[in-house]
């Protein structure tokens, strides 16, 4: 294959933010996943486990959403505050019906987000929290000055008030987050908004509970009711092996759950592109964010293990739909202004996997640590043209290219669907002069190879012989492998 990248053609920033993570009171992501408590023989500091911060603080992290999903919208802050042992218990009646003890709170959120380098993004309580419920909890968390809640704060052990940019108003309004109408959502939208006072010095950006996948009359319904009082609207759309009814296994899958979910992952771009028509009616400046705050695969949990905790593992299919996702929200960087792969730990398309005291990276880790390059980097042109694979009539493109330039460096990433064929790769680099090529390479024997707790390093990132002569960067790309290239 080759391709020309015109160097002197920026196609504007992608935004850090689109490799934002999701962690939810779900399953093993909060408890043990992310926090273990102080008393905790882990490893710890404050709670939180220090080999998985380690881990992830290499990944980072521009955001983190919390603390869900449907979670949010069953979530009472004031539960989560205050003396541990006097916090009440509650029933996560969405997620297994496992019983929360609410020792990961406000206070222990943002002390994850520190560890972490990371910005927060909360989500509030539509669904079954009142008005004075959400704007407390601003206050609470974001105001400086002398009021009750701040002073309640500082008792609680935070003298300064925390910087909180982003706030959701609910989660799936249409589904778990009460089942609503859009219009009336709007409505409420509306209401709850109005109470989102900005206290600190800049100001919150409320992200709307937007459409599930392509339902365009929820996004019609926002935009002509609302678009004046948002700054983003959220779009969820999850990756299955073939859809919601039959997601597949995680690593038992043949060459046909290979493709299959490839052509899945490509329902994301059409997912963005419709909203973003629809936005574009409405909105043709592109103020409004289009905010993708839970994607990514979603397969049938390991046998064995609990329902709706949603543990799955992962495989070199997830490194290389990831790419070919990621790669879509590059394309659409002017719309789509934050994502958040759900979720960073033990649940759905995880980037650590845990056992008690036992840790895993998974090959969907290494390539988000690969791939940082791209954030905040300015999206470069690249002419190129793939052959394409055909799966039942669908047309799978082989190879995904995307480029963009920061501080002077190139980072290039790239991959190859295909389970039979590596591809020859030439890019010839425009009006740009580099002198140093370094690269990393993901691949696997097999496909269904994942990381273990056994055998830890069964996906792991290589380095990648790569030739720059003349302008011209040359590679081969072996089948089922993503690599990403740093020109200096
Ligand atoms: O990420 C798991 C769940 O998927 C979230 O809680 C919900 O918002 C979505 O349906």
């Amino acid at each position: 294959m080759k391709a020309i990248i015109n160097t002197s053609r920026k196609q504007g920033k992608i935004s850090k933010y689109i490799y934002g993570q999701f962690a939810e009171h779900l399953g093993r992501c909060i408890y043990e996943g992310l926090y273990v408590g102080e008393d905790s023989d882990i490893p710890n500091k404050n709670g939180m486990r220090t080999d998985v911060v380690n881990a992830l603080r290499e990944l980072e992290i521009p955001v983190l959403r919390w603390p869900g999903g449907c979670f949010a919208d069953d979530y009472h802050w004031r539960d989560g505050i205050g003396e541990k042992s006097k916090r009440p218990y509650m029933v996560n009646t969405n997620w297994g019906g496992v019983v929360e003890n609410n020792h990961f709170g406000t206070h222990e959120f943002f002390e994850l987000c520190e560890q972490l380098g990371t910005e927060p993004y909360i989500c509030g309580n539509v669904g079954s929290g009142s008005v004075k419920e959400m704007r407390d909890w601003i206050e609470y968390m974001t105001f400086d000055g002398d009021s009750p809640l701040a002073n309640e704060r500082r008792k609680n052990g935070r003298e300064k008030p925390w910087k909180l940019k982003f706030f959701g108003v609910g989660n799936e309004n249409w589904g778990c987050g009460g089942n609503m109408r859009p219009l009336y959502y709007c409505d409420l939208y509306r209401r709850y908004s109005t109470f989102i006072r900005s206290y600190g010095d800049e100001p919150i950006f409320r992200i709307a509970g937007g459409p599930n996948a392509d339902d365009a009359e929820w996004t019609e319904t926002l935009m002509q009711n609302i678009a004046n009082a948002t700054e983003g609207i959220s779009l969820h759309n999850y990756t299955y092996e073939t859809d919601w009814e039959n997601k597949g296994s995680s690593t038992c899958f043949d060459k046909n759950g290979w493709y299959s979910l490839m052509a899945d992952s490509g329902r994301v771009e059409s997912a963005v592109t419709l909203h973003e028509s629809i936005m574009d009616r409405y909105d043709p400046e592109r103020k409004i964010a289009l905010i993708v705050d839970e994607w990514g695969n979603w397969f049938d949990v390991e046998p064995g293990t609990n329902p709706g905790f949603l543990y799955q593992q992962n495989t070199m299919r997830d490194v290389i739909s990831a790419m070919l996702v990621l790669h879509a929200f590059h394309r659409h960087n002017d719309r789509v202004r934050m994502a958040n792969i759900a979720q960073m730990v033990n649940v759905l398309q995880a980037m650590i996997l845990t056992d008690g005291e036992k840790m895993v990276l998974t090959p969907t880790y290494h390539l988000f640590r690969m791939m940082k390059g791209h954030m905040d980097g300015e999206r470069v042109d690249i002419d190129y043209a793939s052959d394409e694979i055909d799966f039942g009539g669908k047309k799978i493109p082989k190879i995904s290219v995307s480029a963009s330039e920061k501080d002077g460096a190139m980072t290039i990433s790239i991959c190859n669907v295909s389970l039979d064929e590596d591809e020859s790769v030439e890019i010839e680099l425009r009006d740009g002069v580099y002198l140093s090529a370094g690269a990393e390479l993901l691949t696997a024997v097999n496909m269904n190879d994942c990381n273990t707790f056994d055998a830890p390093d069964t996906v792991a990132p290589r380095a990648l012989d790569v030739s720059l002569s003349d302008g011209i960067l040359s590679l081969k790309l072996p089948k089922m492998s993503a690599a990403v290239i740093t020109l200096k």
